[in-house]
């Protein structure tokens, strides 16, 4: 898929929802409490204010919960339609509209504000959009986040766990057995011909272990693609914070959220106490634990 291609289909999928998200995601009614804005809170509120620049701000979902930390509020999305909406949403709390325009976090020209002020921000955070970045270019992404903040400032990336494959048992974890960890061709390539059958058979008795049906795709509205039907990777923290770290950020730290206390096809049955145990989880961001059972993490940096 190129780029354009890409882009394409995530701004259509995401047309549809400007005016959904936020009650789906951050409201009462969320299946989950938002407790990526509550991390980000605690993450930006030691800096006391300045200027705060969100990278695929969506309808302006966390800005909006964020009027009372004393930053300058700017925002840029890809698709128009969320632009409108934060542009709305942020009008009734005072932000000029010119402080949310359209752009890609591909584009570093989209990172200046159109009146080209100011020229670098406090802190900027770009969260929801990496797993919508084609493979290869999350550097760019990194080297744009860089530019986009002053010497100090602060640069926040959030994207899903990849490694939360291996708790959860589904359609996930045979992708990550068989296309990450195991090399079929080259164990196949070096067993003898008298093992070779019996290793087929292991292999794929090892797929079927696994509830492929699972987790359901999430489908689009309106004739449009869902969250599933687009682009939306998933990233190895292990991976991606020593790239962001070579991008030019210190002092970087992994920080994990969306906890599941048990992998999530448990829960069904219990949603109370799977709830309730997945939230306590949430208390320590860095637990180790999190790599596996948290579904998305978010990397913090400081500018060097
Ligand atoms: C999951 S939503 C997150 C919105 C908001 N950041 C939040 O956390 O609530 C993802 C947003 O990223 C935007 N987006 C996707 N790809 C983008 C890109 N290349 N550049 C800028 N925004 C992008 C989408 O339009 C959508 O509004």
């Amino acid at each position: 898929m190129t780029h354009r291609t890409a882009e394409d289909a995530v701004r259509a999928c995401y047309s549809t929802w400007s005016t959904s998200y936020y009650d789906d995601y951050y409201g009462e009614g969320a299946a989950y409490p938002p407790v990526h804005r509550d991390l980000l809170r605690r993450i930006l509120a030691p800096r006391k204010g300045g200027t705060l620049l969100d990278a695929g701000c969506g309808p302006a979902s966390f800005l909006r919960d964020v009027t009372d930390l004393g930053f300058d509020l700017y925002g840029f999305d890809l698709t128009p339609e969320m632009v409108t909406a934060a542009r709305q949403v942020l009008g009734e709390r005072g932000v000029p509209a010119e402080r949310i325009w359209q752009g890609s976090v591909l584009d570093e020209a989209a990172y200046s504000a159109p009146g080209g002020w100011p020229q670098t921000f406090d802190a900027a955070v770009c969260v929801g959009v990496l797993p919508h970045i084609p493979e290869g270019e999350e550097g760019t992404v990194f080297a744009n986040l860089r530019g986009a903040v002053r010497p100090g400032g602060l640069a926040v990336v959030e994207a899903r766990n990849e490694l939360f494959s291996l708790f959860t048992l589904n359609r996930y974890s045979r992708d990550f057995f068989m296309d990450r960890l195991i090399d079929r061709g080259g164990v196949l390539s070096r067993a003898p011909g008298e093992e070779r059958g019996a290793l087929e058979g292991a292999l794929d008795g090892l797929e079927a272990m696994f509830r492929t049906d699972l987790p359901p795709v999430r489908r689009g509205e309106d004739g449009q693609p869902g969250y599933d039907e687009v682009l939306s990777r998933t990233h190895n923290p292990l991976e991606l914070a020593p790239r962001f770290a070579r991008a030019g950020f210190a002092d970087v730290r992994v920080m994990f959220y969306h906890f599941h206390c048990l992998p999530p096809m448990l829960g069904e049955a219990v949603p109370q106490a799977f709830r309730a145990a997945s939230l306590a989880l949430e208390e320590n961001p860095e637990d180790w634990r999190g790599h596996f059972m948290a579904s998305a993490f978010m990397l913090v940096g400081r500018r060097e």
